[in-house]
């Protein structure tokens, strides 16, 4: 890089004097248009139940939706992300509750899709873990996770929410193959629309305990998703994952966490011209919340997290603040 000139010649405080000129120097803004919304869906009739971990974070019942959907609908959101906190009693070592067609997933698809139509992106997760009684996203025989075994199902998981209305499939497992294999499954049921946005690179994080809490997965997780999601020590594996996902046909990827992750957020960006999605995910959430609440930080500090997702390369940012961000960027 040229630095042209030097100090007292140039002075860059200048192009920050006033806000216009601030305004009018920015490299990067932020808009609804780079939110997708998380909802967390629960049993029952006529409910709205709040998360312990996460303030503000609440459970809804498939009739209570209209509520929280409208309110996305009119902040402009393009998309909303499902997730199921699933009844104990319904879990097993299968996850098979996964694969039926009336659960709360495949129940919300439905009854979101024939109101709303095409006025918001449904995105789903395929996973197993907020259906087995061990808590894995995969198959659990003697200690270990199958793979292949799990991918088969998670193609079956995928064509049930397809077909129920889904237009976005989210693959949060990280077994390996499993892009190409939804694909060409998708491909074959006349499903060749539906895209697939790849949780390609996944950390075995400490950020996820308040979503683990919320979808009802904490206290039965047996060990640790090491075997599956990647070591926070590593980056160029980053890149592996990436690559291979591209081939296997995913759209569009996801880097998770994201403010421990910008680093790895740019190295992606750089490096394939795909739409990367920043998952800001649940323990980050609730610690900036918390730290609002207590008034430790003040509220700016969430707009300041998620302008940092877009300067390091992301096109948008999968965040519980979506609807109290949209709603304070209309005034
Ligand atoms: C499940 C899944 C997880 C998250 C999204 N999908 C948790 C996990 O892998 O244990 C985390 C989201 C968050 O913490 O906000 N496959």
């Amino acid at each position: 890089m040229i630095i042209t000139g030097k100090y007292p010649n140039l002075r860059l405080r200048r192009n920050r004097k006033s806000d216009w000129i601030r305004r009018l120097t920015q490299e990067n803004n932020f808009s609804a248009d780079d939110l997708i919304l998380p909802i967390f869906l629960v049993d029952g009739k006529n409910k709205k139940i709040q998360i312990k971990t996460m303030p503000d974070v609440y459970r809804f019942t498939v009739d209570k939706l209209t509520s929280i959907v409208d309110e996305a609908i009119n902040n402009k959101i393009p998309m909303i992300a499902l997730f199921p906190y699933t009844n104990p009693k319904l879990k097993d070592n299968t996850g098979s509750e996964s694969l039926n067609e009336n659960n709360l997933v495949c129940k919300a698809l439905r009854y979101i899709k024939k109101r709303y139509k095409n006025e918001i992106g449904l995105m789903s997760d395929v996973a197993l873990d907020p259906y087995t009684s061990h808590g894995h996203d995969g198959l659990l025989k003697k200690g270990k996770i199958l793979n292949d075994e799990t991918v088969d199902l998670l193609v079956k998981q995928s064509l049930l929410q397809a077909e129920m209305g889904c237009d976005v499939i989210a693959p949060s497992d990280m077994m390996d193959g499993r892009i190409g294999k939804i694909r060409k499954a998708l491909d074959k049921n006349n499903l060749e629309n539906v895209q697939i946005l790849s949780y390609a690179v996944k950390y075995a994080s400490n950020f996820y305990g308040p979503f683990r809490d919320a979808v009802g997965a904490k206290n039965i997780l047996k060990g640790d998703k090491k075997t599956y999601q990647m070591d926070f020590r590593n980056r160029e594996e980053a890149l592996r994952e990436v690559s291979l996902d591209i081939k296997e046909g995913a759209d569009m990827i996801i880097v998770k966490p994201g403010l421990p992750y910008l680093d790895v957020i740019k190295e992606v960006k750089d490096n394939f011209k795909i739409p990367v999605i920043a998952y800001q995910v649940s323990g980050e959430y609730s610690i900036i919340l918390t730290g609002i609440k207590n008034k430790i930080i003040n509220e700016n500090t969430i707009l300041e997290t998620l302008i940092s997702f877009k300067r390091a390369g992301a096109n948008a940012i999968i965040t519980y603040f979506a609807n109290k961000i949209a709603k304070n960027l209309k005034k």
